[in-house]
């Protein structure tokens, strides 16, 4: 590695082609979201400014998260009334948002931008392209990735996830072959790919901090991290093309995935590139949601 490679630029990264989805404002710890035709507060860590809209306005929402003390952990007070579900679009894709009880509503808006990067990763390949993503959710960017034409490797420990990432397979038209789904622990699944020899071009990741796999096995970021990044990096084809690691609520840099990202891929020929991604308010104020890193294959005539 070149010493001007060791220092990384951080890119702060925003999603603007959003129709369906706007930070309307955020401060005192909250922020306050539109989702569709519905305006939402949820608690928000890092807001930790003044709101710049006025009350009247953030009165308007649908309904709050109101955070108990326990990490992650709360309710959904309705204020009016909200369907069970509804759709949320993005470019061509549609998506299931509803109210969990973990806060979130299925859809992590702020990682559009890598939606249309791993789109535009495999429509530029003209080979097939075999993307694994781990951690998947409910599957907004296994949907990209299938609707760009990958055959796309789906796993979560959690079998309502993989329900809910069915019903976004169907909105989305994605066709049924392009998508398996796999109730796995992450670690152990891509351990046991790399034995039997199972390639892929593209690896994406969104571990959480703490998480458990389907037979309770526990994950730890700062414990697993490691071990698992080395077993994607071991999953990858000789025509790999990406790797995509997004972290939420690790007190990890994204300068810890920019080396941790160059270490794995040390012998391929390629880039890495790290920052945040943001979601941006209508004033301007950018609010920073996860750390991410970016490894790429050198297109072209640079491509081994
Ligand atoms: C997408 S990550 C969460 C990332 C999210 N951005 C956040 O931090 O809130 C969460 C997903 O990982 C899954 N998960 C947690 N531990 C797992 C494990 N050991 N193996 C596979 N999936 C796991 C959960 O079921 C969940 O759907």
């Amino acid at each position: 590695m070149k010493n001007v490679d060791m220092i990384p630029v951080v890119n702060l990264l925003t999603s603007p082609a959003w129709e369906d989805y706007r930070l309307l404002d955020s401060g005192n710890g909250r922020k306050l979201e539109q989702f569709g035709p519905y305006r939402l507060i949820r608690p928000e860590a890092e807001a930790v400014w003044s709101p710049m809209m006025d009350e009247s306005e953030w009165q308007k929402a649908s309904a709050e998260f109101i955070p108990s003390a326990e990490e992650n952990g709360g309710h959904w007070k309705v204020l009016k009334k909200l369907p069970e579900s509804w759709k949320i679009r993005y470019r061509d894709l549609t998506f299931k948002a509803m109210l969990s009880n973990s806060k979130q509503l299925g859809i992590f808006p702020e990682q559009a931008c890598h939606w249309d990067w791993v789109t535009e990763r495999i429509r530029s390949r003209k080979e097939p392209v075999k993307v694994l993503n781990l951690f998947g959710y409910t599957g907004a960017i296994s949907m990209a990735c299938g609707a760009a034409g990958a055959k796309v490797t789906h796993l979560d420990a959690s079998k309502k996830a993989v329900a809910w990432a069915k019903e976004n397979q169907a909105l989305c038209r994605v066709p049924l072959d392009r998508i398996r789904w796999i109730l796995d622990d992450a670690l152990k699944f891509v351990q046991r790919e790399a034995r039997r020899g199972s390639l892929y071009e593209g690896v994406i990741l969104d571990p959480p901090k703490f998480g458990r796999g389907p037979k309770g096995e526990v994950w730890e970021f700062y414990k697993g991290f490691p071990a698992l990044l080395e077993a994607c990096a071991g999953v990858l084809s000789e025509k790999a093309d990406f790797m995509l690691v997004t972290a939420y609520a690790v007190k990890a840099s994204s300068v810890t995935l920019y080396n941790a990202l160059s270490e794995v891929n040390r012998k391929r020929n390629g880039s890495v590139s790290v920052g945040e991604v943001c979601n941006r308010d209508d004033h301007g104020r950018m609010l920073s949601m996860a750390v991410y890193g970016r490894w790429m294959a050198n297109t072209g005539e640079e491509r081994k």
